[in-house]
């Protein structure tokens, strides 16, 4: 069965006390949408709908960015969860598949649950994903007769016996496109918010005589996302889950509580994390490899075999093939290190390419801003860079060159050659002893 998602964001998120719409804050690096987006793509849906209207813009930009080919509807009043649904109406009119109906807070529904939901539509006309709360609280209700969802009822509305039923509704939702347009067609407003409730379709349906049920899953699976406390928890248990997936694929972390992912970050088996590293969007590490404690990789590759850290920072563009060695206070950004080489010590490389097995001495520096464009530096291989090189960029090192330490290269060092940019140094005999007889004597006459 074909299926297209329809995402809800239109809400203010009024806890979030936030100028940015609720959907955007962002969990282990990707905005709550995109998780929600993820999560959904799981059913490989035909069309993807984003209800926006708090911030669409913002909204549209960032669905985008992950999904160019998703529709975002405009809901410019937020008048209810059905009269949201229906603002996809013209995006899905000439489809005739399923659709789901998804939260953008609700960001961790997984494959399988999903997946159990299709398999229930094969029996049922519309099928809510429910579940057992430790604390039903606000959530609405699913009331069940005989063997059948028979409505839903909103905490607001519901009586005294109904708020003592334990089984809530997630929001999810999943039915044929055009029954569940003609169904939100009947839903009307006449209720304690005045809201146009996506729940009624469930008693309209049962009315015509179509059938409804519950598909079930864990509380924290449809953990929804209202507040920075929530947020926070939201960020614990991804990461959480993201800790224990690595360790079943292989990945040793010796403080694992210390360790962060970012939603895309991929490593390989039989690589050791130390405590406190941080991941950013876009890593990946090969396997066999070590990041060392209180690391921060963000749009990174890392190559077998290579050793980074401990402090060393990895910005985008990093590209680190086998056995690099990156030590500590090193920051690298847009830069390709071939195999072997070696950066261990207090440098930056930004814009730069290093030939295999080179080594960068300490306090290197490749210098590639002027105030307005940057310039690319080029290391052969078997270079050696003295430490405190500055290398002004653009500039070129050939192979198996060598700078003299505390050089600043401004022009191309051929390869084989020996670069020295510096004063030339001048021993004054006797100078030192001299100057600080002078110094001592001033001390002591108290000036
Ligand atoms: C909704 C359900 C409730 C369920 C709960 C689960 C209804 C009427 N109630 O309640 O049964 O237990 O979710 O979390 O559906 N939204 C729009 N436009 C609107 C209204 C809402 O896009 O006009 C979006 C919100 O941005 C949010 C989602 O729909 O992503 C849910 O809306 P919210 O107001 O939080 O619904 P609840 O009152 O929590
Ligand atoms: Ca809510």
């Amino acid at each position: 069965m074909t299926t297209a998602l329809i995402i809800l964001g239109a809400g203010m998120g009024t806890r979030m006390n936030s100028e940015l719409p609720k959907v955007l804050h962002q969990i282990a690096g990707a905005p709550m949408l995109v998780h929600a987006m993820k999560s959904g793509g799981a059913l490989d849906p035909a069309h993807t709908v984003i209800v926006a209207g708090h911030g669409a813009d913002l909204v549209e930009a960032a669905a985008k960015a992950y999904d160019p080919d998703v529709t975002v509807a405009i809901q410019s009043e937020q008048l209810g969860t059905a009269h949201a649904v229906s603002q996809a109406r013209s995006a899905l009119a000439d489809f005739d598949g399923d659709a789901l109906v998804l939260y953008g807070d609700t960001p961790f529904i997984r494959a399988e649950t999903l997946a159990a939901m299709t398999a229930a539509r094969l029996t049922h006309d519309i099928v809510v994903l429910g579940f057992e709360a430790a604390d039903a609280g606000r959530y609405g209700r699913l009331i069940l007769k005989d063997d059948q969802l028979d409505r839903i009822v909103e905490f607001k509305d519901a009586t005294d016996a109904e708020r003592g039923v334990n089984l809530c509704n997630s929001g999810v939702v999943a039915a044929n496109a055009a029954t569940l347009f003609d169904l939100i067609d009947a839903v009307g407003n006449e209720n304690a918010a005045s809201e146009y409730y996506l729940t009624d379709i469930i008693s309209i349906a049962r009315a015509r005589g179509l059938s409804a049920t519950v598909v079930r899953c864990d509380e924290a699976e449809t953990l929804g996302i209202n507040s920075r406390s929530e947020l926070a928890q939201a960020e614990a248990l991804f990461q959480a889950n993201a800790r224990q997936m690595a360790q079943e694929d292989g990945v040793t972390m010796i403080a694992p509580e210390t360790v962060f992912f970012a939603h895309d970050t991929v490593i390989g088996r039989d690589t050791v994390i130390e405590p406190n590293v941080v991941f950013g969007p876009d890593v990946t590490i090969e396997s066999s490899t070590t990041i060392r404690a209180f690391s921060h990789l963000e749009g990174c590759h890392v190559s077998r075999g290579s050793v980074v850290g401990p402090y060393a920072r990895l910005r985008p563009g990093a590209e680190l093939a086998e056995n690099v060695k990156v030590g500590n206070f090193v920051e690298i950004k847009n830069a390709q290190i071939a195999a072997g080489a070696k950066v261990n010590h207090l440098s930056y490389i930004g814009d730069a390419t290093i030939g295999a097995r080179s080594n960068i001495g300490a306090g290197t520096i490749t210098c590639n801003y002027d105030g307005v464009f940057k310039h690319h530096t080029t290391i052969g291989e078997d270079v050696f860079i003295g430490s405190n090189t500055m290398l002004v960029a653009p500039v070129t090192v050939g192979d198996a060159a060598m700078t003299g330490s505390g050089s600043v290269v401004t022009r191309d060092v051929p390869a084989g050659d020996l670069a020295v940019g510096r004063a030339k140094q001048e021993n004054k005999a006797g100078f030192a002893v001299r100057l600080f007889d002078k110094l001592r004597a001033l001390k002591a006459k108290g000036s």
